[in-house]
């Protein structure tokens, strides 16, 4: 049970870009190990990524049972089909209390590694298909607060500088 720390933005690590997986080794499964432990003891969390743990490689966590019943381990994800797009409300653990709305997709396909490396697909709707979308936006160096309008993200800047100040 190893619980990692989160960076939180405006953390300069967090924009920093992933890289593929390319070994599949006891290094990867403890990375994996402790994404769901630090993602099940933060409350109310449905996903992670090793970006955020300060961590560059392209793995992601989720579960959305709420019981810790359905761990999903995506490494290397690609979306190879999008449909359906919605406006969700999205929030981020690097950014604790800000919501954000985003248009999603919220049909996908997602193309990725289990953590012996072997490929499978995978049809993800709502949520689910949100989720992996966010966490694929971390391996870009992306937050919410990318996904800001302007207008927000100047405020959003200016008000936690002040905060800080
Ligand atoms: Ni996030």
């Amino acid at each position: 049970m190893t619980q990692l720390e989160i960076l939180e933005y405006p953390d300069p690590r967090l924009r920093l870009k992933s890289q593929p997986v390319t070994v599949f080794d006891q290094s990867l499964w403890r990375l994996i190990d402790d994404l769901f432990d630090t993602m099940y003891a933060a409350k109310s969390a449905i996903g992670l990524s090793a970006p955020q743990v300060n961590d560059l490689r392209r793995v992601m966590v989720m579960d959305l049972s709420g019981d810790a019943s359905d761990p999903q381990v995506y490494i290397n994800p690609e979306i190879t089909k999008k449909a359906l797009i919605g406006l969700v409300e999205e929030s981020c653990l690097s950014l604790p209390g800000t919501k954000v709305n985003i248009w999603r997709a919220v049909n996908i396909r997602v193309r990725a590694q289990d953590r012996d490396g072997v490929f499978f697909e995978r049809d993800l709707e709502r949520m689910h298909a949100v989720c992996v979308q966010h966490e694929m936006d971390h391996f870009e160096g992306k937050t919410l607060v990318e996904r800001m309008s302007i207008f927000r993200r100047l405020h959003f800047n200016w008000s936690r500088k002040r905060a800080i100040a």
